[in-house]
């Protein structure tokens, strides 16, 4: 049990082994970090058995940015034959468990594994609530059975509280046939991953207003406007005219830049592609200026260094509210909709 198993958006193995590493030092819990290239995966192994447990317990996963599930426990290497027998047996040392998730890498080997574990999972289920091992009414931590390949497959832990929220960390979100853009999932996947589900009615409401900054054709601003918000949206592009019919929207031609809304509003979020510098001090501003009270925000990532430089702007930005004197809580995660950036979240909470 003494690894900690991550995966991660394919390509982001170095970023997810340096944030563990990163989070581990700072914790005091002994180990190393590796993966293989383009696996989709990453491993911290610790020096002592207890180590992932003191991670998982000190660490919000919803904290990390670029693992998108985590789990603790061990890999084991699977038969041909009588799979779920040796599995019975490797998890004979575990604690009984209130849910079961089999989960494949963000692969095309991972893609390929996906309809074997389809198939397992039923017999693997019923065999291990017979064996006593699974109690979907217990209040028992996640067994989730991470398979790298036919033939191995990590064996972990994890608390149903504190872990991803959908099993490998992929969102099921139906893309609406109305929105004028795919990337109008990003928002909704962000709002998942950032707002609890049971604020939503408080936090995203129709009484609410909204800017969108670089909102073309007006995949965000379509969501702003499924909330009922009056929105702004910002840019010199066009928009999508089933979002202007609404009368929600106002279209404004203008550099999201330099835009200042009058009153302030209750969102902002900005989708606009730029060096991840300059939508890092926007959000100071909007935030640090009470423009706004909650805002999303694309960040670019830079070729080189994605994880120190990630960390750099989030230290920035937390510099800059602190020597301001306002209060703001800061998220930052890869979310699955992204590619080459992460997605941030601040809300201001002295307001
Ligand atoms: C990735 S697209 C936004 C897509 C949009 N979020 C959606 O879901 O449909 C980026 C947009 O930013 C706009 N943009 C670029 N620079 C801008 C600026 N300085 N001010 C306002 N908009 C800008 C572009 O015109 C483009 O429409």
């Amino acid at each position: 049990m003494n690894t900690l198993f991550v995966h991660c958006r394919p390509g982001f193995e170095g970023e997810a082994c340096a944030e563990l590493s990163e989070l581990a030092t700072a914790r005091g819990v002994a180990g190393y970090a590796k993966a293989r290239a383009q696996s989709a995966c990453a491993e911290f192994v610790c020096h002592s058995a207890d180590g992932p447990a003191q991670l998982m317990a000190q660490v919000r996963f919803a904290d990390l940015i670029f693992p998108r599930q985590w789990a603790r426990g061990a890999f084991i290497a699977l038969p041909d034959t009588d799979r779920i027998g040796v599995l019975l047996g490797a998890l004979a040392d575990y604690p009984v468990c209130g849910s079961l998730w089999l989960e494949v890498m963000d692969t095309n080997e991972g893609k390929a594994l996906s309809t074997f574990c389809r198939k397992f999972e039923v017999p693997l289920r019923k065999a291990l609530l017979k064996a006593g091992r699974l109690d979907e009414q217990g209040g028992g931590p996640r067994l989730l059975l991470s398979f790298v390949s036919g033939r191995e497959v990590f064996t972990g832990l994890a608390p149903a509280g504190n872990s991803a929220m959908w099993p490998m960390g992929i969102p099921r979100l139906k893309f609406p046939r109305e929105a004028p853009s795919r990337s109008t999932l990003k928002l909704e996947e962000a709002w998942h991953h950032f707002v609890p589900r049971e604020q939503w009615d408080t936090r995203l409401h129709g009484d609410m207003t909204a800017v969108d900054l670089g909102a073309a054709p007006g995949g965000w601003t379509y969501q702003l406007v499924r909330r009922g918000m009056l929105v702004t949206a910002v840019d010199n592009g066009p928009m999508a005219q089933s979002l202007m019919d609404t009368g929600l929207v106002r279209h404004l031609m203008a550099d999201g830049f330099t835009y200042v809304p009058k009153p302030t509003v209750d969102w902002m979020v900005c989708d606009i592609v730029e060096k991840p510098a300059r939508n890092a001090a926007l959000l100071e501003t909007w935030l640090g200026e009470g423009y706004c009270r909650e805002a999303v925000v694309n960040l670019k990532l830079p070729m080189k260094q994605r994880y120190a430089e990630v960390r750099r702007l989030l230290e920035r930005i937390d510099a800059g509210f602190k020597a301001r004197k306002v209060k703001v809580a800061i998220g930052c995660k890869q979310l699955y909709h992204d590619r080459e950036e992460v997605t941030c979240h601040l809300r201001r909470l002295d307001k």
